[in-house]
């Protein structure tokens, strides 16, 4: 039983039934490779996986180990990213590639605090390393998990108790198959603005069931929410980037290929946060990747 009275068996069977026929077929569920696991997780996070699978073929051919990525110049990692937005996690995968071959002779390791030391690898990645890779029962908690526990308890839940609750759940010897289920179940039924509660396989065990103010509003993993893109900094950040991953460009240029050619200190601004990320580097007049 776990602390909010739903068990692996009230919850986790119906889910896993539905999922049985639900089941999405992702290519790197074909695999238990740590590393294969570890891209895939790191691309999929806030970009949607259909856009991942392509990306994630093409960089899998490209760098079939963490020995591949680290030999290459983080440039190529970040090339690689394009269209998946977020290139500093390009960067941290491309350091953390080197700290596996440095630190753990080239294999991912397995325990949740080797995990957790690696760059880039917060507490959903290594959680999700543990689970698909190495079948470990262990319970994933992102956004999507997060909205959903909090539906179905009726309440909103700060980080600890949600992972508290998420681990209650797990069926014993089926943590690859639940997260899994789960994940699936949040992407497409437990959806964020238009829940499925129709076609819920637990309704009634769900505290909010789609009636009144959702509980995931504000509840821990279940993020405020993307603040505007079009005209950001981060929107700014990502055309240059994306400008570079053909070759070097021209200082002077900086400014019309991040569209703030009207406003050079913001593009100075922008251009050092940058250079200090080590997304990019300056070598005189020219701006290149690393
Ligand atoms: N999002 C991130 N990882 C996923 C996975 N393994 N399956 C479905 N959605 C995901």
């Amino acid at each position: 039983m776990s602390t909010y009275g739903y068990t692996a068996t009230s919850l986790a069977s119906p889910i896993l039934e539905w999922w049985k026929t639900q089941d999405r077929d992702l290519p790197w569920r074909q695999t238990r490779d740590p590393w294969a696991i570890l891209v895939s997780e790191v691309m999929s996070q806030q970009t949607q996986v259909e856009r991942v699978v392509p990306k994630w073929r093409a960089f899998m051919d490209r760098f079939p180990t963490p020995a591949a990525a680290a030999a290459s110049a983080a440039g190529e990692v970040i090339a690689l990213w394009d269209g998946l937005g977020y290139n500093r996690r390009a960067l941290l995968l491309h350091s953390c590639a080197i700290r596996v071959e440095s630190d753990h002779g080239g294999q991912l390791p397995d325990t949740l605090d080797e995990l957790l030391a690696l760059p880039g690898v917060g507490p959903y990645t290594a959680r999700a390393v543990l689970a698909f890779a190495f079948e470990r029962d262990v319970a994933v908690l992102d956004t999507n998990v997060g909205r959903i526990l909090a539906r179905v308890g009726g309440c909103s839940l700060r980080p600890a108790a949600a992972q508290a609750f998420a681990d209650g759940l797990v069926p014993g010897g089926r943590g690859w198959e639940w997260n899994q289920a789960i994940l699936d179940f949040g992407a497409t039924v437990c959806t964020k603005r238009t829940p499925a509660c129709g076609q819920c396989p637990v309704r009634r065990e769900c505290a909010w069931a789609g009636v009144g103010v959702d509980p995931a509003r504000g509840s821990a993993g279940v993020g405020a929410g993307q603040s505007a893109f079009e005209g950001s900094d981060r929107q700014g950040r990502g055309k240059l980037i994306s400008a570079l991953r053909h070759g070097p460009a021209r200082a002077e240029n900086a400014a019309a290929l991040m569209g703030f050619a009207d406003d050079p200190v913001r593009a100075q601004r922008v251009m050092e946060t940058l250079l200090d990320d080590g997304l990019m580097v300056r070598d005189l007049d020219w701006l290149r990747l690393p």
